[in-house]
């Protein structure tokens, strides 16, 4: 500080983030990708330069994630993708779900209390996978190259190998002790007993054998025969309940997508069982009518208002869960009247205690690690989606004879309803475990347009996807950023409980943070474990990618613009 310059100080007083210099979006047309690896933007962009449409091309993207991004991207996993597709607008949930055998007291003990790790770790955890069956209904429905083609990128990262980037490097040092307790998983990402350097070619010969079956015969290449027999053998000696018989009876379900409109743009995101659409559209919502727009970018007062925003819209979210067994409803929780009286409850000055904000009075009962992928082509069809294992690297047991890593999305149940998840979060009745049920998610694949500009966007990082998602829409539907500033932005997050204010550790100036404690936030710095990857095709047919240098992600273009900067390679 005391080295700081004028400027910067005036900013600082200002309460002004300090934040790197952003470098600009990779620049280009004919459709653009942004995802977690390199090596998943070229499959997605190899689609694209070969004719192929956005649902295509991020199709190719995940399965290459679910090679070189082991940690979330997957098959063993599942997801939820919102598609603009001409003027259809449409969503995919390939959530997955809880085996047959499973019910309320499954991770309780005699005592009902939770049995420790019983929900994350090993093969308990596990959920019947969705992504075999998803992605292939989303080839289905509007693919246009052969789904042959669409597999092959995957397919060639696992049989010819590709090279350890740092963060999955890094991601593996991250959790060795945990995938060391799984022989199967170590032998496959721990050899020799460490993660393979940086650089080192890593081969993954029976996920390519996989993967050559999933390509010639569609899902029934993973959900029956020999893979799906693989993975129940493999569980039931884990202890865990997924059969062969879950995997077959799995199935995806289009859903229409949560729609709303807010500071002049009009959004599409994803419903229950996710929370994300829900939470994004309150958020926007209630900023809206707090006049958001017209409050200083930076200092206290927008920060307490996302706060206050968010701890109302968490607080709902403790009444969701699968829509097949629970009764709130988007419909409730954005009707306008509900919105305006949230926005009125909000004290300018004074934070609320989460204690004294309730859930809606509705009757609703009966009635990080996830990866994020967005696409746009060059006739402005868009694809966001969110693919996850749910933990990093799932439930850490990997099913040898299959090649790939089982999720602990189970975690995502109000195990023991009422007491914290994996994220923090506090979740009700609505969302117990019962077989067959989809568990809640916060993931929040998003697109919004305004005319014929428009951006797909969606993030990693659990609970704290929506609240990310929404920030990044903010600075650019409302402060007019560019793409990658919006995306590199510094973050905040609340989710009512726990009653704090989670920020990164440069997204509040001294004077601002002094300001929201004077104010009563509960104030928690460390960097918001979230990244968020973004596409947007401008009205003049600019494509545009940015990916979070968090991560970090890459963006890329089916035809780069030279004279941009960051073109042809597209990596940040
Ligand atoms: N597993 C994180 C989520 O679905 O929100």
């Amino acid at each position: 500080m005391t080295r700081a310059g004028g400027a910067l100080l005036a900013l600082l007083a200002a309460g002004a983030p300090l934040h790197a210099a952003s470098a600009p979006a990779v620049r280009g047309a004919g459709g653009a990708v942004a995802a977690a690896e390199a090596s998943a933007t070229r499959a997605g962009v190899a689609l694209l330069r070969a004719g192929g449409n956005a649902v295509d091309a991020a199709v190719a993207t995940a399965l290459a994630l679910a090679v070189s991004h082991p940690e979330a991207g997957n098959l063993g996993g599942g997801g939820f993708a919102v598609v603009r597709f001409g003027d259809e607008i449409v969503t995919l949930d390939f959530r997955e779900t809880a085996p047959a055998a499973a019910h309320a007291g499954t991770y309780l003990d005699a005592d009902g209390d939770p049995i420790a790790e019983a929900s994350t770790l090993g093969a308990l955890a596990a959920g019947v996978p969705g992504t075999p069956s998803g992605l292939y209904a989303l080839h289905q429905r509007f693919g246009s190259r052969p789904w042959a083609e669409v597999v092959d990128p995957a397919y060639h990262l696992a049989a010819g190998g590709f090279p350890v980037s740092r963060r999955l490097h890094d991601a593996l040092v991250e959790e060795q002790e945990v995938l060391a307790r799984f022989p199967t998983t170590a032998a496959v990402w721990l050899p020799g007993g460490a993660p393979p350097p940086i650089g080192s070619i890593v081969r993954l010969p029976e996920l390519a054998a996989t993967l050559a079956r999933y390509a010639g015969l569609g899902p029934a290449g993973i959900t029956s025969g020999p893979v799906a027999s693989a993975v129940e053998r493999t569980v039931a000696a884990g202890g865990g309940i997924l059969t062969a018989a879950d995997m077959a009876a799995y199935e995806p379900v289009w859903r229409p997508a949560v729609r709303f409109s807010a500071f002049g743009w009009e959004l599409a995101s994803m419903d229950l069982p996710s929370s994300g659409g829900i939470i994004l559209g309150q958020t926007l919502g209630v900023l809206e009518r707090l006049g958001w727009k017209d409050r200083p970018r930076f200092g206290a007062d927008r920060a307490h208002l996302l706060a206050e925003t968010w701890r109302r819209a968490f607080a709902d979210r403790y009444l969701l869960g699968d829509p097949a067994t629970t009764g709130a409803r988007a419909a409730d929780l954005l009707a306008a009247a509900w919105l305006d009286e949230r926005a009125g409850e909000i004290d300018r000055a004074h934070a609320s205690s989460s204690e004294a904000v309730a859930p809606w009075p509705g009757e609703a009962d009966e009635a990080d690690d996830t990866t994020h992928v967005s696409v746009v082509d060059g006739a402005g069809n868009v694809v966001a989606m969110t693919t996850t294992l749910n933990g990093s690297f799932g439930c850490g047991l990997l099913v040898p004879e299959a090649g790939f890593l089982l999720n602990n999305q189970m975690d995502d149940f109000a195990t023991a309803p009422g007491r914290p998840n994996l994220y923090g979060l506090v979740q009700g009745a609505a969302n117990a475990v019962g077989a067959g049920k989809r568990m809640l998610s916060s993931m929040t694949p998003t697109i919004a347009w305004n005319g014929s500009d428009v951006v797909a966007v969606g993030g990693r990082g659990g609970s704290r996807i929506p609240t990310a998602t929404a920030q990044v829409l903010l600075n650019l539907i409302v402060d007019g950023d560019p793409l990658q500033s919006a995306v590199d932005r510094p973050r905040l997050h609340h989710q009512w409980r726990p009653d704090r204010l989670e920020a990164d550790p440069d997204a509040l100036g001294p004077e601002t943070a002094a300001e929201l404690e004077r104010r009563g936030h509960a104030l928690y710095f460390w960097p918001l474990p979230v990244k968020v990857h973004a596409v947007r095709r401008l009205a003049d047919g600019t494509t545009e990618a940015a990916a979070d240098p968090r991560g970090p992600g890459v963006g890329d273009v089916a035809t780069p613009d030279v004279a941009a900067p960051g073109a042809p390679g597209g990596s940040k």
